[in-house]
């Protein structure tokens, strides 16, 4: 079985968001590789069982232009047996919370095992660690579901 977390950070909500749901998971027994997008380029999805995505939001809930070829790689590797997830930081000031979450939700949606999303709001809290442990049984139990 394995297991990875790929995501883009530029201020460090999200990479911090990213080592919660990394230990988290490997306090699960799932030993999982943890890929900021840059480290993740010449892998492939198709050898994972589990991936979690994770993002931020820009422009008006889009998303970051370092996450688009991971997108698209998403849309044309055969990953139909892979279980996801998809968390991301945003801010809510911004007319269109964690937007990119939203683009990500409905593309894994389509194209693979989505099994749980997550919305922390800029850099997660005491009370986000919940949610993340929610996160990452979710994850494992879909994956049992679908093996
Ligand atoms: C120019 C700019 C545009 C942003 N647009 C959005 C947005 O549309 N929706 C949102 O939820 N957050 C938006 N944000 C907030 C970031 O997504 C948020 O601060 C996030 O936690 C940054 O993640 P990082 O620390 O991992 O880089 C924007 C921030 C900036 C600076």
């Amino acid at each position: 079985m394995k297991a990875a977390i790929i995501y883009s950070s530029v201020t460090g909500n999200t990479s911090t968001l990213a080592e919660i749901i990394h230990e988290k998971m490997e306090q699960r027994d799932i030993k999982t590789d943890l890929f900021t997008i840059d480290q993740f380029q010449n892998h492939s999805l198709k050898d994972y069982d589990i991936i979690a995505v994770g993002t931020y939001s820009w422009d008006n809930g889009d998303l970051p232009l370092e996450m688009e070829e991971l997108f698209e790689q998403f849309e044309t590797e055969d990953v139909d047996h892979v279980t996801t997830g998809v968390f991301g930081t945003g801010d809510s000031f911004y007319p269109y919370f964690c937007g990119a979450v939203d683009l990500l939700k409905d593309m894994l949606f389509v194209h693979t095992h989505l099994a749980v999303t997550l919305k922390v709001e800029l850099m997660p809290q005491d009370d986000d660690l919940t949610r993340c442990d929610k996160f990452c049984d979710r994850l494992v139990r879909e994956l049992a579901v679908v093996s």
